[in-house]
């Protein structure tokens, strides 16, 4: 078979191709572990579709994000704060990893600010975003005394005014920090719906057309604020690094004209997330230490450009550090061989989950990569295409697999890489129960998110 967890008789190495999480091996009989954890014991312990995790692949890259970019900014004398971004996926044990880590969360909403909350990360090390945040977040964030609130429109500025009037973090007279998410122009990323800088969408105020520094200075007129910094964030999956340094340039280029106008020069620039990783093999991945090398150079060079200091860095990476660490278990069912219109027969692996666990084939067009992982096969391997459960045939999970040609219900497979995204954008279509999260470590698993049931569909629905 010509996938990348390898053929022959396996002797536990580490399984090549890259896509997979770093603890993942195969063993003399084909089969592949996670963690210590045989896949094959797994799935029969805790059933299938279930998204695994490689806990210290998740925590490495979370310490390898932060060491590289505090470390490429430690000459310039500029700190770094690195923010999760929870949307990729979050629960209570992965906000104390990051936590543990060193890094803080970025929170787009009332739910995954608390969940963070929960996990015991203070208020101080959060960040909330949103282009419509409710009034009850808006409050949660005061009581909480989240650390930053990303203000996305001008409207915003005098709600989260309204409601730091009270103080910030039950501290009376205590201002709310802000940062005001701008756009850049800078349009990057995978898919237009993923792509976020660019001028015709929802989030962030536009530099070029002046409602940035409109934005800034109205911050700035409000006693109740405290303008932290610029945000912006250009897109998501980016693997080429040319935008963050334009971005970066356009940032700290209104950071110094807020300066001119106002005397005010702000502390920090956030420069979002969205660095790309590899979903397919030979897809590389955009690696932290060179990235971080290219936008310190960016920043730096900006700032001797405009005579101002080198600001206070923030990034806010989530599919790097949450994805690559995961990968969804399913049980292979329906094999089906179809004559496609081009005159190729493409064999059709029904699979025991589908877009309800990972929607991004059937929304951006995301292509996936997928594994035989229960035993080995000698058979020749066939074009095919994984598909789910789902009633419609965009019910796609892997577009274009090469699996082995004796592929049988019963098999596992594995698609790698659904860690960010995955879970987070979940549904219940079709009332499919969502899978748990089940995390590995050194031999053992333990769900972070329980599978849903039947049951609990059931408890929502009031008859
Ligand atoms: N910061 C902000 C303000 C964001 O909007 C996002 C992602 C991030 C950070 C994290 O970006 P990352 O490092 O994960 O690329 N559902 C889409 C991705 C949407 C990203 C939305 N914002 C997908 O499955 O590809």
């Amino acid at each position: 078979m010509s996938t990348d967890v390898g053929s022959g008789t396996g002797d536990g190495s580490t399984v090549p191709g890259g896509l997979w999480p770093a603890s993942a091996r195969i063993g003399a009989d084909g089969a592949m572990s996670v963690g210590g954890v045989d896949l094959r014991t797994l799935a029969g312990q805790v059933g299938t579709p279930v998204y695994v995790l490689d806990e210290a692949d998740l925590r490495a890259r979370a310490r390898a994000t932060r060491e590289a970019w505090t470390a490429a900014f430690a000459p310039e004398g500029a700190g770094v704060h690195v923010y999760y971004a929870g949307k990729a996926f979050l629960s209570v044990a992965v906000a104390r990893w990051v936590h543990a880590e060193g890094l803080r969360i970025d929170v787009a909403t009332g739910g995954e600010l608390a969940v963070a909350l929960r996990a015991g990360v203070p208020g101080t090390d959060l960040a909330l975003h949103g282009n419509n945040k409710s009034d009850a977040e808006l409050v949660a964030a005061r009581d909480a005394g989240v650390g930053r609130v990303v203000i996305d429109s001008l409207v915003e500025i005098d709600r989260v005014a309204e409601v730091a009037a009270a103080g910030w973090g039950g501290e009376p007279g205590r201002r709310a920090p802000v940062m005001l998410r701008v756009t850049t122009g800078v349009h990057a990323g995978g898919h237009e719906y993923i792509s976020t800088a660019h001028e015709d969408q929802k989030f962030g105020l536009s530099v070029s057309g002046g409602q940035a520094l409109a934005g800034l200075e109205a911050i700035l007129a409000r006693p109740e604020l405290e303008l932290r910094g610029i945000h912006s964030h250009i897109g998501s999956q980016i693997l080429d690094p040319a935008g963050f340094a334009v971005a970066a340039h356009t940032v700290l280029a209104l950071r110094a004209e807020l300066e001119a106008r106002t005397g005010v020069l702000v502390p920090e620039v956030d420069l979002g997330g969205g660095f790309g990783v590899g979903y397919l093999p030979g897809e590389v991945a955009l690696d932290p230490e060179r990235i971080a090398k290219d936008v310190v150079a960016a920043v730096t060079d900006a700032c001797t450009e405009l005579g101002t200091p080198v600001p206070h860095v923030s990034i806010e990476p989530g599919r790097s550090i949450a994805g690559p660490s995961t990968l969804t278990l399913y049980t292979v069912g329906t094999v089906k061989p179809v004559t496609t219109d081009s005159g190729l027969v493409r064999t059709y692996v029904s699979v025991d989950g589908g877009m309800s666990d990972n929607l991004r084939p059937a929304l951006y067009g995301a292509r996936y990569h997928a594994a035989l992982v229960s035993r080995h096969s000698d058979a020749a391997p066939v074009p095919a295409r994984v598909v789910g459960k789902h009633c419609e045939s965009g019910d796609i999970v892997v577009h274009d697999a090469e699996l082995p040609g004796d592929l049988a219900a019963g098999d596992l497979l594995a698609v790698p890489v659904t860690g960010a995204y995955g879970r987070s954008m979940a549904s219940n279509y079709n009332l499919v129960p969502r899978p748990g999260v089940v995390a590995v470590r050194d031999g053992e698993w333990r769900f972070l998110v329980r599978r849903e049931t039947v049951e609990d569909l059931l408890a929502l629905d009031l008859g």
